[in-house]
């Protein structure tokens, strides 16, 4: 398609750690991002927020209820105090005092040769006065990275001021499983897309040849079930997010 990178994107399929190795440890935390790395992964996904202060958070509810000891929104909080909750215990005892981390610490965590998929959560982003701002601290925080980057969004006013920068990052389209495969195609062109991210549960061979045949990556989420993966690729994905990033390790050598 579009894209030449320096460091070519790991060859499919590409099982890509869903928040880290969720399945076995606290999402979104640096031993969940450490351990998918030690268990092969080649590439993880995360979520991102800014704090009420405007540091990138990792992060997916925009409610701090469900994985920390906080409450309420996160955007209404300034950093220094979302660092002082713990996002470990809900999970687990053994996790007791992990906090909330900065997009830059899980960047550090990111081994040679390996890639993060950044995800901007759709309601991170209120309006577009604050949009050129937001981009400028994604690109920064990201920059350790030196290219090994899909930044991807459901927000698509997001993914279109990505998309102006002299040299954007790879681009991933996220959808939904209700949006229409020509609005999406449409979007993945006008943003010159690396990938397309579509819910798997609904998804089509078709609409992946589809897809393929336009020269965008397909990978969908989240997939747990191994038969599920196995149908997938013979549907033609080139990978998939799991919560399990080890699902294909009996079948396929990773790594
Ligand atoms: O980025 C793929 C997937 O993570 C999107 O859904 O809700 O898990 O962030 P969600
Ligand atoms: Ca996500």
């Amino acid at each position: 398609s579009f894209h030449s990178s320096a460091v070519p994107i790991p060859d499919s399929p590409l099982v890509i750690a869903h928040r880290g190795y969720r399945a076995v440890f606290p999402e979104n935390t640096l031993p969940a991002f450490q351990a998918a790395w030690q268990a092969g992964a080649r590439m993880a996904e995360l979520d991102v927020q800014w704090s009420r202060d405007g540091r990138l958070m990792v992060h997916h509810d925009t409610t701090l209820d469900r994985c920390s000891n906080g409450k309420g929104l996160l955007k209404d909080h300034d950093a220094e105090v979302l660092r002082t909750l713990d996002a470990g215990s809900w999970f687990s005892e053994k996790f007791t005092g992990i906090s909330i981390p900065f997009l830059r610490e899980v960047v550090a965590t990111v081994p040679e040769g390996c890639w993060l998929n950044v995800e901007v959560k759709p309601e991170a982003v209120p309006d577009s006065r604050h949009m050129a701002k937001m981009v400028a601290s994604l690109i920064s925080a990201c920059a350790p990275l030196k290219g090994r980057l899909i930044v991807s969004s459901f927000n698509h006013l997001f993914l279109q001021h990505l998309s102006r920068l002299p040299r954007p990052p790879l681009i991933g389209v996220l959808s939904q499983k209700w949006q229409k495969d020509e609005e999406i195609l449409e979007l993945c062109i006008k943003t010159e897309a690396f990938s397309w991210h579509p819910d798997h549960r609904t998804l089509e061979k078709k609409a992946v040849q589809r897809m393929k045949s336009e020269g965008f990556s397909v990978y969908p989420y989240t997939v747990n079930d191994k038969k599920r993966a196995e149908e997938l690729l013979a549907m033609g994905v080139d990978g998939f997010f799991s919560d399990h990033v080890r699902i294909l390790a009996s079948t396929f050598r990773q790594g």
